[in-house]
């Protein structure tokens, strides 16, 4: 292409086009196209002259062996917190935090803010969305006003990287949010995808040279993902998207990408009158309210990384007035539902083309494992059958297309994580073979799906309804 033309770029994920069109070929998002000049190449300070004839630098190549250093992390303060990010933040790191409007992420920050520099640290606030006075009001609110973090309410990336630089260098620098910062680097206007790609490089350019962590808040489409630099994504050290339903008070902190820690941990808070308090025993806040006489409940003994978290799903299977009936479900993969359903059908004896089927996550948690099948099986079976599940027991396991039940992974922390929360029974795959230990609950295992129908079946008829007494 050549300099200075003018292009269309898709400002959901970045792509580029000659010509205008409607739909964006790469993601299938519909009239997120707009038109950019795309100006000549960005320049990098510091490039050699050799670089600019046109001519690269000789550098040294070195080996794999050699002096290497664990990243030196600075934790946060903040427990949950450093749980997502491997233990705190790591000097030149840059962080991009996603998540809903309103959901609390300028909350997290001003929080974690304080906090390190109530620990002596440097750190720089910079808000493109509120003002000065703003943001000191939710400090107020947080009862954070005495920590000494340093204000600005600014956009142009050139001022705040030449500010920020300027004596000593701050220890964290937080940008909220990428979306309003522009830089004169680059021709587009303000918010495009562009700028923000511009904007983007710019901070990290300043985090890797300074040894400044910079967290970058982003924020997040209709359907999840972070709005417009999803390149960004691909720029910084560690994406992290922070959930929740604003119907509920808890908010999840999960991180997608981190090139310095894991990425199956996930920090969970709690939405509260003074700002964000971390919950350290998620389960018993994710439990609390069972109704456990209620045929169509059943506790899925699940982990979140290397965390034990046990949540309720609930299904209900009526009778459809429809020619096709509904499937719906919140909080769990619409397929797996599909497959689970399709194996009871098919395996379990069960009838289920003439209903509705409605599953639900109860708490406004997002499953992912597979480990979920046997809970959402029993959940639905139970709703079918109209008996309740005992109250005291929790399922474990995936099922395959067979009907079988298999193993899954870490079956002794989850039944410790049940025993400790009063749970006296458990229902889950045939043990693994390196799964030797004592269980510290009574354990059931059902090795294929028929068997957990006729279990629970056989529950029905050993404690008869009162009325039928
Ligand atoms: P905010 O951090 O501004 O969200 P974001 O930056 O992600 O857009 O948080 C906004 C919500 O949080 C707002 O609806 C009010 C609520 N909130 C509390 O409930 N308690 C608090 O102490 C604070 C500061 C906010
Ligand atoms: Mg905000």
């Amino acid at each position: 292409m050549a300099r200075g033309s003018v292009s269309y770029i898709c400002q959901n994920c970045g792509a580029v086009y000659n010509r205008w069109q409607g739909k964006c070929d790469a993601c299938g998002a519909w009239n997120t196209l707009a038109q950019e000049a795309s100006g000549p190449p960005v320049p990098v300070p510091g490039a050699s002259r050799a670089a600019a004839r046109g001519k690269g630098r000789i550098f040294p190549l070195e080996g794999l062996q050699g002096a290497s250093m664990d990243a030196p992390r600075v934790p946060s303060g903040i427990g949950e917190l450093d749980r997502v990010t491997g233990g705190g933040f790591v000097p030149g790191s840059v962080i991009l935090i996603g998540g809903d409007p309103g959901i609390g992420k300028s909350t997290l920050l001003t929080q974690a803010g304080a906090v390190m520099a109530r620990a002596g640290h440097r750190v720089a606030y910079i808000s493109g969305e509120e003002a000065v006075a703003q943001v000191r009001l939710r400090a107020e609110r947080l009862g954070l006003n005495d920590a000494a973090v340093e204000l600005a309410a600014e956009t142009h990336v050139e001022d705040i990287v030449a500010t920020l630089s300027h004596g000593v260098v701050p220890r964290l620098a937080i940008i909220d949010s990428i979306q309003t910062m522009w830089t004169s680097s680059v021709e587009a206007a303000p918010g495009t995808v562009t700028q923000v790609r511009g904007s983007a490089q710019a901070l990290i350019r300043f985090a890797k040279t300074t040894g400044t962590t910079v967290i970058l808040v982003g924020h997040v489409t209709k359907d999840g993902q972070i709005a417009g630099p999803r390149v960004v994504e691909h720029m910084v050290d560690a994406v992290v998207s922070f959930e929740g339903d604003s119907g509920y008070h808890f908010r999840i902190l999960r991180a997608v990408k981190n090139r310095f820690g894991p990425t199956d941990e996930i920090g969970v808070f709690e939405m509260t009158g003074r700002g964000l308090a971390e919950v350290s025993n998620p389960s018993a806040l994710f439990l609390s309210g069972r109704d456990l006489s209620a045929a169509g409940t059943a506790v899925f003994a699940g982990m979140e990384g290397t965390r034990p978290l046990l949540v309720e799903i609930q299904a209900l299977v009526a009778p459809s007035s429809l020619g096709t009936p509904r499937r719906a479900v919140v909080g769990w993969d619409p397929s797996r539902l599909s497959m689970v359903l399709a194996v009871l059908e098919a395996h379990g004896g069960l009838k289920l083309g003439q209903h509705d089927v409605y599953l639900n996550v109860a708490g406004g948690l997002k499953i992912t494992e597979p480990a979920a099948d046997l809970a959402a099986a029993a959940a639905l079976v139970s709703s079918l059958a109209g008996i309740a599940l005992p109250a005291d027991t929790v399922h474990f396991g995936e099922i395959g297309l067979s009907g079988a039940v298999r193993p899954v992974a870490q079956a002794q922390a989850r039944l410790k994580e049940a025993a400790k929360l009063g749970f006296n029974r458990a229902v889950t795959p045939p043990p693994a073979r390196d799964q030797g230990e004592k269980t510290p609950l009574a354990v059931t295992t059902a090795s294929h799906i028929a068997d957990l129908v006729a279990r629970i079946a056989a529950g029905g008829r050993r404690n008869p309804r009162p009325s039928n007494g």
